[in-house]
């Protein structure tokens, strides 16, 4: 029997993660907890803050959890405006995590991210084992994340699994505070103002993932064999990369009179900061990773999806 719990269960991940682990288990106990509960998503709710590990642990013990997603967390943009909180959630709340699976002997997925790359990577196709120096806060509770992740697995045998995950793009739950959202906020813009004001340059270009996808790698890897998984910091994971404008023209395959001016600001040097592509032969070799959707799906299907969840 799979107890399972996930953390930050109503963000743009937890949302759709949840649903597809219910699609996936359908015996499985899946708890969700959050800061706030949004919506009813069908499974057992608890109200919860992940830096509080006395009320976590009362958590795992009630609900005999034995995997866990853990993905609450600050993202780039919001961890500059905060960043002792940045550090506290990502970093304290991951090791309290770690601690209590350790007790526990549970399995524990926790999400790295592009930006625990830096100026000083390659930024073409950035290898698995790279130079990781990021100049984000948030950059730098993922890299501590990962090798704590590590350390856990070297030390304690631990087995948790991590993925670096590209911007995400999902219609369900609004986006969150990061550098990559300008990719769902301008679906957002173009089906409600037929507009959208970039905060990032035209040519920016980053590695980008639609959420189906990011959600079937996530479960494949924390469904995969132990054995077969060399890193146990977090996979370099891939699908597309585009810049704002070949996603404006996409759109505007499908919005015609769609436009989209460029006002980049202070979220323009974090995301100068980041890769331009990822190599994931790793994740692709070792666990079958595969992706299914190209810029013209996803486009597609955000389109035809918020939409409707926007009633237009
Ligand atoms: N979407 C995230 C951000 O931009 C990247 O991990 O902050």
């Amino acid at each position: 029997m799979k107890n399972i719990l996930i953390t930050g269960a109503f963000g743009l991940v937890g949302t759709d993660l949840t649903i597809e682990l219910k699609r996936r288990f359908p015996d499985a106990h899946i708890v969700s907890m959050a800061h706030a509960i949004s919506t009813d998503n069908g499974t057992i709710q608890e109200k919860g803050d992940v830096t509080d590990r006395a009320h976590l642990k009362e958590i795992l013990e009630k609900h005999e959890i034995s995997e866990m997603y853990h993905l609450a967390g600050l993202l780039s943009v919001g961890g500059e405006k905060d960043p002792p909180r940045a550090w506290n959630v990502n970093v304290e709340g991951l090791r309290n995590v770690l601690d209590l699976a350790v007790q526990r002997n549970m399995k524990v997925f926790w999400p790295s991210s592009i930006a625990a790359f830096g100026s000083t990577t390659p930024k073409k196709d950035t290898p698995q084992h790279t130079i990781l120096e990021p100049t984000t806060i948030y950059g730098v509770t993922k890299v501590t994340g990962e090798l704590l992740c590590q350390y856990y697995f070297l030390r304690y045998g631990l087995d948790v699994r991590s993925l670096r995950y590209p911007g995400l793009i999902a219609y369900k739950a609004p986006p969150g505070d990061g550098t990559t959202e300008y990719s769902v906020h301008i679906f957002y813009g173009a089906l409600k103002e037929n507009r959208y004001t970039c905060f990032l340059k035209e040519d920016s270009r980053l590695p980008m993932m639609y959420i189906d996808d990011a959600v079937k790698g996530t479960i494949d890897l924390m469904e995969a064999q132990s054995s077969n998984l060399t890193v146990r910091t977090s996979y370099n994971f891939s699908a597309i990369n585009f810049t704002p404008s070949e996603l404006v023209i996409e759109i505007q395959k499908q919005i015609p009179s769609f436009t989209c001016t460029y006002e980049p600001d202070h979220r323009q040097k974090i995301a100068d900061s980041w890769p331009q592509s990822i190599d994931d032969s790793c994740a692709r070799n070792e666990w079958g990773w595969q992706h299914e959707y190209d810029l013209q799906r996803l486009v597609v299907v955000m389109l035809e999806n918020l939409k409707k969840k926007l009633q237009l």
